[in-house]
């Protein structure tokens, strides 16, 4: 059997806030496979952050992991002390973060931080990692790098910024990397360049779950795809198959916005209305109020997951499963 770097079952992370408990996580079941590039697409505000986050240990507050497991390579995260977690990060799993600012110092020199990850990991001397620190620069596209080394975050752009974010992940080669919209504050050719270097990264052999709410890039260099909606996993597949066969709804709606986008629409094609706000959630199919084809029974009960093909499963009442069909 293939073996998963990555198995998630039955996650649910929840935010308590004042004004409730938010299912941000809820039911999430994916897995990765060694070697491939797995791919969570969803509009903002579905919960990718929140899931990739729950991975990595680092739940903002008010946030908890409620139930479900985390298996890396077979060890469940969930179960994890703070200090057992600590030192897998960085080495096992790895993090790009959505913000930029997020995951740098701001009083060291960007340089310093690259090599420091480097000599945490392996016993290198400086100038080694220093050597190793400019080449994984100018593998990422940042200009200059023997200069650039020595900049302060705030020094940089938000685009170099996120490509020194994105070379301090990759520098220890992880056995999982997790890259949330990696590419959204970069220009096209950036964005191309870095997407090359996580094939790259991964025929080396790590694997890579990456999140966007762009099903374009997802779409590119994706091995699996899972699409997230108000917290829950709708559809899973492999990209060909979503793209001439996606059967979620939802699916189809992101399917007819990049189609939109590709024919330079003037008016956007867009999915109507918004994420339900997850403190109320419908106890029906979550996509209920705004889907076309909604039936009244649609709201009276959550979908199961069903599997209509070998590694197609959708979530929907309207699509029967495999046994049916
Ligand atoms: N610190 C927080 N406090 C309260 N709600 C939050 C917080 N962070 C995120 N949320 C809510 O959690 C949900 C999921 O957010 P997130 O994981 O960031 O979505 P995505 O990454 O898909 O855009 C959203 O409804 C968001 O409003
Ligand atoms: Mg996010």
């Amino acid at each position: 059997m293939e073996q998963n770097i990555l198995e998630i079952r039955h996650l649910c992370t929840s935010l308590f806030t004042e004004k409730g408990e938010l299912k941000a996580v809820n039911d999430v079941s994916l897995s990765v496979a060694a070697g491939k590039i797995v791919g969570i697409v969803g509009e903002s505000g579905c919960g990718k952050s929140m899931l990739a986050r729950t991975v990595m240990g680092l739940i903002p507050s008010p946030g908890k992991l409620v139930s479900g497991e985390i298996l890396l390579a077979g060890r469940d995260l969930a179960r994890l002390s703070r200090r057992e977690y600590c030192a897998i990060r960085g080495k096992e799993l790895s993090m790009i973060f959505q913000d930029p600012m997020t995951g740098l110092n701001p009083v060291m020199t960007v340089g310093k931080q690259v090599k420091e990850a480097i000599r945490q990991h392996s016993a290198v001397s400086t100038a080694e990692a220093e050597r190793r620190t400019i080449k994984i620069f100018e593998s990422v596209g940042i200009p200059d790098p023997e200069k650039r080394l020595r900049d302060y975050p705030h020094q940089l752009s938000g685009g170099l910024r996120q490509r020194v974010l994105i070379a301090m992940a990759m520098v220890c080669q992880p056995r999982l990397l997790i890259a949330d919209e990696p590419t959204t504050a970069l220009d096209v050719t950036v964005a191309a360049q870095i997407l090359r270097l996580m094939r790259e990264l991964c025929e080396k052999g790590t694997s890579i779950l990456l999140i966007s709410h762009n099903l374009g890039v997802i779409a590119q260099i994706c091995d699996d795809v899972y699409v997230m909606y108000a917290g829950s996993i709708v559809e899973h597949a492999d990209p060909i198959t979503l793209f001439e066969n996606g059967l979620h709804p939802y699916t189809r709606g992101l399917l007819n916005a990049v189609a939109a986008l590709h024919r330079n629409d003037e008016v956007l094609e867009t999915i109507q209305g918004v994420v339900p706000n997850l403190l109320h959630l419908p106890a029906g199919c979550s996509f209920s109020m705004r889907c076309a084809q909604c039936r009244p029974d649609c709201a009276d009960h959550f979908p199961e997951m069903r599997r209509v093909a070998p590694g197609h499963e959708v979530r929907c009442h309207l699509v029967s499963g495999e046994e049916e069909a």
